[in-house]
This record gives C-alpha cells, sequence and structure tokens, in this order.
C-alpha cells in the first residue's frame, strides 16, 4: 500500500457511548472499511467482570522466556451470536512482520467453549465487525485473549518484537482489565522511525482499530502500580 493512500485516508479519534452495538446483517455485506488509519472508540463495558475467571486461567505462553505472558488463540467465523470456532491451528506470522517470533508455528490452546455465549464476549466481536464491515461469514477473526503480568520483581512485555505489525488488513486492541498497574501505553506509527501519531493507555472498555497495512503499533511494559502482582487483559482481534 503506497504512502499516498494513507496519506488521504481519515484518522478518526471517537470515543462514543458505550452502549450495546446494534448487530445488523446487511445483505449483501458491506465492503470493509479502507477510510481510515486508526480508530479509537467505546465497546460495551457491562459483563466484562465475567469474562475475569476466563483470564485467570489461561496457560502461560511457551514463546517467551519469563512469566509475564499468559494467551489462547482461536479462529471464529460467523455472527456474534452465531460464532462457529474453526479448526485447531496454527498461529503463524512472516519474518518481515515479526523478528522475533516470525517463521515460527506457534501453537496456543484454544479458547474455552464457554467464552463464545457470554453477551460481553459477543459485543466485543460485534463492534468489531460493526466498525470494519467485514462479512464475518466470510472473514476469519483471529481473536487472541492475552494477559500481560507484573510484579514488584518484574515488569510486563505486552511486544517484546518492539515496534511492528501482525501482518494482517485490520488489528482491534480491546482493553478488558488493568488491575493494579501502570504504563502499557499503546503507541502508532506510520513507520517506525518516526514518532508516535497516537498514544494512549487504553481503559478497560476502549478499543484501537488499526489498518494494519499501513499502521504500525507497539504496547510500553506493564508495572504494578502498587507492591503487589498486576495485570493488564486484552483481546486482541485481527482478520
Ligand atoms: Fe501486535
Amino acid at each position: 500500500m503506497g504512502g499516498s493512500d494513507v496519506a488521504r485516508r481519515t484518522i478518526h479519534i471517537i470515543l462514543s457511548p458505550r452502549t450495546a452495538p446494534t448487530y445488523t446483517r446487511i445483505s449483501p455485506p458491506m465492503p470493509p472499511r479502507t477510510d481510515f488509519s486508526f480508530h479509537l472508540q467505546g465497546f460495551p463495558a457491562a459483563g466484562l467482570s465475567e469474562l475475569r475467571s476466563y483470564f485467570d486461567r489461561l496457560p502461560l505462553d511457551p514463546y517467551i522466556t519469563g512469566i509475564f505472558r499468559r494467551r489462547r488463540f482461536s479462529h471464529f467465523l460467523g455472527t456474534p451470536d452465531r460464532l462457529k470456532r474453526l479448526d485447531h491451528t496454527y498461529f503463524v506470522q512472516s519474518r518481515s512482520v515479526n523478528e522475533l517470533a516470525g517463521g515460527i508455528k506457534r501453537e496456543f490452546a484454544e479458547l474455552e467453549d464457554g467464552i463464545a455465549q457470554l453477551p460481553a464476549f459477543r459485543a466485543i466481536v460485534a463492534t468489531y465487525i460493526d466498525y470494519l464491515g467485514i462479512d464475518p461469514e466470510t472473514t476469519e477473526m483471529g481473536v487472541h485473549q492475552i494477559r500481560i503480568l507484573c510484579a514488584p520483581e518484574f515488569s510486563g512485555d505486552p511486544a517484546p518484537e518492539g515496534i511492528h505489525k501482525d501482518g494482517f488488513d485490520y488489528v482491534g486492541i480491546f482493553c478488558v482489565e488493568r488491575h493494579d498497574v501502570v504504563g502499557a501505553n499503546t503507541h502508532l506509527y506510520r513507520a517506525k522511525d518516526q514518532p508516535p501519531i497516537f498514544s494512549r493507555e487504553l481503559q478497560p472498555g476502549e478499543v484501537v482499530f488499526t489498518d494494519d497495512r499501513a499502521i504500525f503499533h507497539y504496547t510500553d511494559p506493564v508495572r504494578p502500580s502498587a507492591d503487589h502482582p498486576g495485570h493488564r487483559d486484552v483481546f486482541v482481534i485481527t482478520a
């Protein structure tokens, strides 16, 4: 994608009311969005606490050195009320987008069965589909459920690979919980060697969407705000 295309794009920063999105099946589906570089908005925060036990049960990410990241990963197709988890598969990124783990077949535990029944999870997926205008029946959504842990003895690094793209068309970073942490500023960039065009500590109920073809992202380490462990919970959804 050329720089001129990026320059013509509109940048959206809108914090909309955290009301439940109405998911309406549009026939034929709307074409996916190409008119944005990044976009910040709210998503329904009601019921987010129901997700906590699912994050508490996340297994450790075996592909990093350290104990600061727990995660699961699944692919879904379908509308939020009829999500179909696809067959178990590896997660692979190319070396061009991930110098640390690119080219490695990473196998993560699937999201737990029950999570797709929770209204809070469905609202997150609905927010993703609604904003991006993707056809959820034909566009696979990769859902990463991630907890970054920190403690007085260590900080948690959400992006050990540094400033990067994920290698998809769209990325949505949904903040579900910040528990006794400071930091974790999410930064967006047009180029790795330029200053960020957006920086924000995402709060629970906030999502930032990026056009992953054009925009790089990075999140600062998470540190405890008190003399005990803390964590930050997110869903990162790619399509
Ligand atoms: Fe990423």
